[in-house]
């Protein structure tokens, strides 16, 4: 059978090192440089990259503090470079990180249906719940909320932003300039939820985009994280530094998609890998002997 393998890009401006900035060949400041952005957009894409993703932790502190020598305190906010680069690319998928514990669902639909008609269909989401009290502490709060609470808003959440995006059937904007009608009433579609967390009426005031729904993608490695991963994303970052412990990850995940009914081909699973790119060692003169 022949399979494809599925590449995402993972690339911050500033480089996944903190002192990638001071590399000779690389943009002081990487991270918040555009033109710089689109050529690592245009690099990926020839390079046949699927997607480009980039993470997000509404904090300065994430991943490595705020010492002086750390370019990684600063970056673009995910969606709107995303809306930037996708008239740079034609066929990149932008995987944007949005926190469901700091923003509310209206506000993250309405970001992603706008991003997919920005790029022709070519928007995903990355699900985080934000683990630091740094992030916390920038939406009026001293600590964050526990793992298991975060979890369980971040459930409700999806479906709220699920069914926000449902909000106009695929053929509801008719757009006729004689009679006047631009949209048909009867494919609108009210979200009313009221659930724990959200109260959210709706409907969303973007139209159904092109992928209708932008590829849900998640990272979660806990029982709570897997659950909510397993249950309703696509795509499934991991980590792992041993084959058997990713392994294990592979199959529960499978395991645990199949038990919501899912098929588990659907799920596909990206572990990441950090290739150091350097030039070969000059060899050594090869002694006659040897
Ligand atoms: C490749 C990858 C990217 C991630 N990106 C983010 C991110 O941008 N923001 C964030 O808050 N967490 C990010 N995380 C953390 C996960 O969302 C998740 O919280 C973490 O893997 C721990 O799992 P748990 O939440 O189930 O405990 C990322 C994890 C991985 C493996």
């Amino acid at each position: 059978m022949n399979r494809q393998i599925r590449l995402g890009a993972f690339l911050p401006g500033g480089g996944q090192h903190i002192a990638s900035w001071r590399h000779p060949d690389q943009p002081v400041d990487g991270a918040t440089n555009l033109k710089f952005h689109v050529e690592l957009a245009q690099a990926a894409e020839r390079g046949l990259f699927d997607a480009y993703f980039l993470a997000d932790g509404l904090a300065v502190a994430f991943g490595g503090g705020i010492e002086g020598g750390n370019a990684r305190v600063v970056g673009f906010e995910p969606v709107t470079l995303f809306s930037a680069l996708a008239p740079f690319t034609k066929n990149l998928g932008f995987i944007a990180t949005s926190s469901t514990t700091y923003e509310e669902p209206y506000s993250v639909a309405r970001k992603f249906a706008s991003l997919d008609l920005i790029s022709g269909g070519r928007a995903g989401w990355n699900v985080v719940t934000t683990a630091t009290d740094a992030a916390a502490r920038n939406f009026n709060l001293e600590r964050q909320q526990s793992h298991a609470a975060r979890y369980k808003r971040a459930a409700e959440h999806v479906a709220v932003v699920k069914k926000l995006w449902e909000s106009f059937e695929d053929d509801a904007f008719i757009r006729d300039r004689e009679s006047g009608v631009y949209f048909d009433v009867n494919k609108v579609h009210r979200t009313d939820h009221r659930g724990e967390h959200f109260q959210v009426e709706g409907p969303l005031n973007v139209p159904r985009s092109p992928q209708g729904h932008p590829v849900i993608v998640q990272a979660g490695q806990s029982d709570d994280g897997r659950e909510l991963a397993a249950a309703t994303a696509e795509v499934i970052f991991t980590a792992h530094q041993k084959l058997d412990t990713a392994r294990e990850f592979y199959r529960d995940i499978k395991s645990r998609a199949r038990g919501h009914g899912r098929d588990p081909s659907h799920v596909l699973i990206m572990p990441g890998v950090s290739p150091f790119v350097g030039r070969r060692r000059p060899r050594r003169a090869r002694n006659t002997s040897d």
